[in-house]
């Protein structure tokens, strides 16, 4: 048996997958996010422990004797977050999140110092954790006077399962401070934050041993002692591991608090200027690029929060059968942009409402919304160089078949639904944690799931849809001057 632990944004999920990659069964706990100021999210990394033992919990009641022949670990995570350690590994504030964007400012200035783009392959984004050490350094001097060590989510998550302070490359490629092409930490842009490189976990390939479970933890979840712990991967790496997504071509779309439009390199391919991340894979020698829009299902989910439904209640309310759009357009940008506009200022918009515009007007406008979004993503992949000809659809909000639907029109491509499972992050950590406990090809492992279902672009809605994303594409340029 082999164990992906996955911290996401919206909870903790333990998966148990046997020798032949079969789920064999899994457990939850749900986190929520704290957003004390506009632009602010922080998670209080307790939390995650806990939610993490709560997940075990689960898993242990439900299937205890699998979960004794656990024999390797894999762990995925919700990327670029701030977790700063003192000297004595005391957590020093609340991790400051992905989806953060209080660190605009630092951002630019870091981003404007042509060895980042250089060196990483990517735009500084506010969201990525450098920045957020230089906002942590100009606002809260005495905490970053005490950062003896920086973390990312599953690394000190990694620290509680093992007493370790180790990460991996495909996290660590979002970090702002890792030479992306060369899969080493960078002195000089640790440095430009006033860091060093003894404040960095050190670095393995997420499919090598990174750790052991500690003996107490063994006891109590009734693993033996000395478990592996694979480096695993952030999660959209560990999405990929999940779903195959690891030769040059394939590709998926992830629907997930955030949305991803993710494709497998050969190589390193760097090109900052489109706003594509560029990052290391979790396989060595394996690179990706990924389109990143920051509010995916959050869109939705703001949606169900203000309209008092649950999200598969208003999704349920459009029925199958892919509308026209209405001419109500919806900007998904709740927590500003990163892919391809790089603005952490902007906010979402509706725009066209009329009279008669209720509640599924506007529920499809935000699946539209977010369909569009990915189209820019694909878009600036195109500009980085990699065109896609199909993906495949992953996360939580790919329940919805409207909104793949949606998608496969907006991007002109077909969706691809995997056969019935879970092949998310949790899936590909577990996977990682084989790779790692038996020293499998990772080749061999990663292979992509039989398709279920096949989602073709609808083709008498193609024209309505092109100049429906025509009217998307204009607003942004129009919202932004409006904030201005
Ligand atoms: C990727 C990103 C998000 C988080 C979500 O750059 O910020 O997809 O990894 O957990």
């Amino acid at each position: 048996m082999y164990l992906g632990l996955d911290l996401g944004t919206s909870g903790v999920k333990a998966l148990l997958i046997d020798a032949g990659q079969k789920i064999i069964g899994s457990g939850h706990a749900s986190l929520d996010v704290s957003r004390p100021h506009p632009g602010w999210s922080e998670q209080n990394p307790t939390d995650w422990i806990r939610a993490c033992e709560t997940a075990i919990a689960e898993l242990k009641a439900s299937h205890p004797k699998e979960l004794a022949a656990v024999k390797g670990i894999g762990l995925s995570g919700q990327m670029h977050g701030a977790t700063l350690l003192d000297a004595g590994d005391q957590v020093l504030r609340p991790c400051i999140l992905w989806n953060d964007t209080r660190s605009h400012a630092e951002a630019a200035a870091l981003d404007a110092d042509p060895r980042f783009r250089q060196l990483t392959g990517n735009i500084v984004f506010p969201g990525f954790t450098a920045p957020k050490l230089a906002w942590v350094k100009n606002n809260e001097p005495s905490v970053f006077a005490k950062v003896a060590k920086v973390l990312l989510p599953k690394d000190f998550l990694r620290l509680s399962l093992t007493g370790e302070h180790i990460s991996e490359m495909s996290d660590s490629a979002g970090t702002s401070w890792l030479d992306v092409g060369k899969r080493r930490w960078s002195p000089e842009l640790l440095a430009a934050t006033s860091l060093d490189e003894r404040q960095m976990p050190s670095l393995v390939e997420g499919t090598e041993k990174a750790g052991a479970l500690r003996a107490e933890l063994a006891a109590s979840w009734g693993i033996a002692s000395g478990t592996p712990v694979a480096g695993g991967a952030g999660d959209n790496a560990a999405s990929a591991c999940g779903m195959g997504t690891v030769g040059a071509g394939h590709a998926f779309v992830s629907l997930g608090t955030s949305g991803v439009l993710f494709a497998a390199n050969a190589s390193y391919l760097p090109n900052p200027a489109s706003a594509v991340h560029t990052f290391c894979h979790a396989l060595p020698n394996t690179w990706h690029q990924m389109g990143v829009i920051l509010s995916a299902t959050d869109s939705l989910n703001w949606l169900s929060e203000i309209s008092g439904k649950k999200a598969g209640e208003l999704t349920a309310e459009l029925g199958d059968v892919l509308k026209a759009p209405s001419g109500v357009s919806f900007l998904p940008y709740l927590s500003g942009e990163r892919t391809p506009h790089n603005d952490s200022a902007i906010r979402g918009s509706f725009t066209g409402l009329a009279h008669e515009s209720g509640r599924a007007v506007l529920t499809q406008a935000v699946l539209e919304g977010v369909a569009f979004a990915f189209r820019d993503s694909l878009e600036a992949l195109k500009t980085a160089g990699t065109i896609l000809t199909r993906v495949t659809a992953i996360g939580g909000g790919s329940r919805s078949r409207y909104w793949l639907k949606a998608i496969a029109t907006a991007l002109q491509v077909p969706v691809d639904i995997p056969a019935d499972g879970d092949f998310g992050a949790a899936f590909g950590a577990a996977r990682l944690g084989l790779i790692a406990a038996i020293g499998a090809d990772p080749l061999a492992v990663c292979t992509a799931p039989r398709t279920d279902a096949t989602i073709e672009p609808d083709v008498p809605l193609g024209g309505a849809y092109a100049d429906a994303y025509q009217r998307y594409r204009a607003l942004y340029p129009a919202i932004k001057g409006a904030m201005a």
